[in-house]
């Protein structure tokens, strides 16, 4: 009989201590979110109608998604699915499969509907690889700065060729940080109330409308920090390692990796005297 304490787990293809190999999967897995990005960022700069209006709302009336929305994410998994039919899916708009390959994608096909819908620019197709759990691969396209944000692990972080590296921190009460508000009226309350007690003790707050566009931007050097309650993972997955890959630190409470609770993503030396401010001030809950 097996004790499944004490028998080592039987070895899966993914266990091999080969580096080589997964490095070329992670390549291979860049590449894919590179081009389905591309294409999904395409179509929805180029095919975004005129009278562009509301399909669906979803946790609350201002969580709005457009016809848009599924048509990238058709487009995506659609693309990943004939490239790597054995990989699992969790998008946004409803993909999701367990998958029997060990990779998991990611997907948020529009991250920044409402800047979308209004016609505002800032927003993205946000793909992240998952090998076994983990965060492998990330891209973030951002069409209409013309941008494509991308990261393997432990490879570093690109926006194009260009090398991204987070900004040297400045004292706290010097940092430009940047935030989001849920959909759900009591958590936005609540988010309200946390930026009123933290708007004074820095330089100033953005808000952006992308939460993978924060991320990248905390990347590139040009936030210092950045945070968040109520994120899912296809909000955080592609930016996260961005992030993470471009020298920032990133977490939820003290000791724990981002969550839906709250994200964080700093500069070191900005982030753990915000993440202490933020747990000061319960910003991971009501
Ligand atoms: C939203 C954006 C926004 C953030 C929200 C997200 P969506 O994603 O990232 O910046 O504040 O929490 O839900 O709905 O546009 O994909
Ligand atoms: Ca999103
Ligand atoms: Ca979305």
């Amino acid at each position: 009989m097996t004790d499944p304490l004490h028998d080592p787990l039987p070895a899966s293809p993914h266990d091999e201590p080969n580096g080589e190999l997964d490095g070329e999967l992670d390549g291979e897995l860049l590449s894919l979110a590179l081009e389905a990005a591309r294409r999904a960022g395409e179509l929805l700069r180029d095919g975004r109608p005129d009278d562009l209006a509301v399909a669906a709302t979803k946790s609350s009336p201002i969580d709005v998604v457009t016809e848009m929305d599924i048509a990238a994410e058709k487009l995506i998994t659609g693309f990943l699915a004939d490239a790597r039919p054995d990989d699992g899916f969790l998008g946004e708009e409803g993909a999701s499969t367990a998958g029997t390959s060990g990779v998991r994608w990611i997907v948020d096909p529009l991250d920044g509907t409402v800047n979308y819908l209004y016609g505002l620019p800032t927003w993205a197709v946000s793909i992240a690889a998952e090998r076994d759990g983990e965060t492998v691969a990330g891209v973030v396209e951002v069409p209409m700065r013309g941008e494509t944000y991308r990261a393997v692990r432990g490879g570093g972080a690109f926006c194009g060729d260009r090398p991204l590296r987070c900004r040297p921190a400045p004292p706290l009460d010097q940092a430009l940080v940047s935030t989001g508000f849920n959909y759900v009226e009591q958590v936005r309350r609540h988010q309200a109330e946390v930026a009123r007690l933290l708007i004074p003790r820095l330089r100033d707050i953005r808000r952006g409308g992308s939460a993978a566009v924060d991320l990248c931007d905390v990347a590139a050097g040009r936030l210092d920090g950045y945070y968040e309650r109520g994120l899912h993972p296809w909000d955080l997955a592609a930016g996260d390692l961005i992030a993470r890959e471009a020298g920032a630190l990133t977490g939820s409470r003290p000791g724990e990796p981002p969550s839906r609770d709250l994200a964080v993503a700093a500069s070191p030396g900005v982030f753990a005297p915000l993440q202490r401010l933020l747990d000061d001030l319960g910003a991971w809950h009501d």
